[in-house]
């Protein structure tokens, strides 16, 4: 039923292919425990990552309504950012963002590097504010500025994360669960980084309607459990509403909130510690702000017997052109 009410939306076809799901074969010897990788870090755009299937269904609503630029908002790393702006030159549309410093950082490599060097050569029009507390009226000021010189911006919401945006991870719930099922194996859990919610609410949404027994464990990366259950619990009603599907009994959010400090952006021991282990185990790149703060909590998790039992799945949602921007941090 999920599946025949998203096939009702827009949809480009960025990525064309489903991503691999892959064992891990050194760390799950490593970690004692078989480990599944979704790999989304290879979504086929600009270095990949999961931005890219929710602009599938945000860019097609923008050319839909006949915008001509799209405008978004993130770190002046922005993952997210850099992939709307790639999008946005695949279509021939312009892209401005608005870019906040969110560690108070004088590094040039943050500055410069990593993600902030790509949207200069995807001609993303950028300009650095001093925060994004009010990132909504910000951004709808920017659109403002925009139409009174003739454009016909479409905004895409911090993180891409809408209802809208949100369907590409009910879609990538649907591809995860014909995996799993291809693999014939019982998953005691799919765990994945929970930021701005669309992934984590749009994946989970799918996989409660899908395969209701199988557990996904958010590992928060700015927020305390409190702050973000009800983003990602008020995120999967919203989109459950716009797909006029219900939500299951079965859906519940499950927030692990140990693994983010110190702060957004900001990587911990136990971050850098897991980054330099899968690196150097399976020749796959994590990152410092979302993805190696979500395998520690996977790691941590395992040592901790909080796992039914069974093979994990970690969901890599990309990151790796962020490792730049952190230089020295991984020596010695
Ligand atoms: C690499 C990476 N992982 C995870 C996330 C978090 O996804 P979401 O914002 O949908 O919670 C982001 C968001 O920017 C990201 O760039």
């Amino acid at each position: 039923m999920i599946e025949k009410q998203l096939a009702r939306f827009n949809r480009l076809d960025l990525i064309s292919a489903p991503t691999a799901l892959e064992k891990l074969e050194r760390l799950s010897n490593w970690a004692g425990r078989d480990i599944y990788i979704k790999r989304d870090d290879t979504t086929a755009l600009a270095m990949g990552g999961n931005k890219v299937r929710k602009l599938e269904y945000l860019a097609a609503d923008a050319l839909a309504q006949g915008a001509d630029t799209l405008i978004t908002a993130g770190a002046i790393q922005s993952n997210h950012v850099r992939q709307t702006a790639a999008v946005a030159a695949r279509l021939g549309l312009g892209c401005a963002a608005l870019l906040e410093n969110p560690i108070g950082t004088e590094d040039p490599n943050y500055l410069h590097n990593g993600n902030r060097l790509l949207l200069d050569l995807f001609d993303a029009r950028v300009e650095l504010v001093e925060n994004l507390d009010n990132a909504d009226e910000q951004l709808h000021a920017l659109a403002a500025r925009l139409r009174a010189s003739g454009k016909k911006p479409y905004l895409v919401p911090i993180g891409g994360s809408s209802p809208v945006g949100a369907l590409g991870y009910v879609r990538c719930g649907l591809e995860l669960v014909e995996q799993i099922k291809q693999t014939g194996l019982d998953f005691a859990a799919v765990i994945l980084p929970s930021g701005s919610a669309g992934t984590h609410s749009g994946l989970a949404l799918a996989l409660a309607h899908m395969l209701p027994e199988l557990p996904v464990v958010g590992v928060t990366v700015s927020r305390s459990e409190d702050a973000q259950l009800p983003k990602v619990q008020g995120l999967a009603e919203r989109t459950a509403e716009l797909l006029e599907v219900p939500l299951p009994q079965a859906f519940r959010v499950q927030l692990w909130d140990e693994y983010f400090g110190p702060r957004y952006g900001e990587p911990n021991a136990g971050t850098l510690a897991a980054i330099k282990l899968v690196a150097s185990h399976e020749g796959v790149l994590l990152d410092p702000v979302y993805t190696g703060k979500a395998m520690a909590g996977l790691l941590d998790g395992i040592g901790r017997q909080r796992f039914n039992d069974g093979p994990l799945i970690f969901l890599h949602t990309g990151g790796a052109p962020a490792l730049f921007a952190y230089p020295g941090v991984f020596a010695g």
